[in-house]
């Protein structure tokens, strides 16, 4: 699929089958974000990379879910099966550059994920310091974001908005995220 298909089916994936994520599929992941765009090539960031049982558990404890996890609870056997934590060597950092710069790796990261069929969610919502202490990364790093990923057991579909707030809502099971219209966020020539 071309990259501007894969990027308009991307959606958020946080409910996900029990099928385990291989390493070699989250190493790929992590090669396109060291491989990523950042300001002046400082690459002040690093990825951890996990898909063991008992520390992915632990991690998503760490983590808040929105969309149906929210609305309905974790259903057991759906959590997540790995997750990557975007870290910034904090002596590299930049207060303006850095969260940017970790923002263009998510996406390498989800887009790479997405083409071998594993669903994912960046993760801001989340309790840093536990997850740092759980997965044994220094002080000297910063976490940015954390990436949450399996295969996916939701569908959900990009839809119109209802009105000004971009809740989304759930049809027959399904998850409807949202989206502003093309028209309403495309200037052209002048504001
Ligand atoms: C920087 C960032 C942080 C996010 N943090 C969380 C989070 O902590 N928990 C969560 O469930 N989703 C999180 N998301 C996912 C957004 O909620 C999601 O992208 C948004 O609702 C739009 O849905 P879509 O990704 O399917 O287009 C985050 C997304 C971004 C870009």
């Amino acid at each position: 699929m071309g990259t501007y298909k894969l990027i308009l089916k991307r959606r958020t994936i946080r409910v996900f089958q029990d099928k385990p994520v291989p390493f070699s599929s989250l190493k790929k992941c992590v090669n396109a974000a060291r491989l990523s765009p950042s300001a002046r090539n400082v690459q002040e960031l690093e990825f951890l990379a996990v898909n063991g049982r008992e520390q992915v558990a632990r991690v998503n404890e760490a983590v808040r879910f929105g969309g149906i996890v929210r609305e309905k609870g974790r259903v057991k056997g759906e959590e997540p099966k790995a997750f990557i934590a975007i870290l910034a060597e904090k002596e590299k950092s930049s207060q303006e550059y850095t969260p940017i710069n970790a923002g263009i790796a998510a996406e390498a990261i989800v887009l790479t994920a997405l083409e071998q069929g594993i669903g994912s969610c960046i993760m801001g919502a989340i309790e840093r310091e536990r997850i740092k202490g759980i997965l044994g990364v220094p002080n000297s790093y910063a976490m940015p974001l954390v990436i949450a990923l399996g295969y996916p057991k939701e569908k959900p579909v990009a839809g119109k908005p209802r009105g000004k707030d971009m809740f989304y809502w759930t049809e027959k099971g399904q998850l409807h995220v949202p989206k502003r219209h093309l028209e309403e966020v495309m200037h052209r020539d002048r504001f």
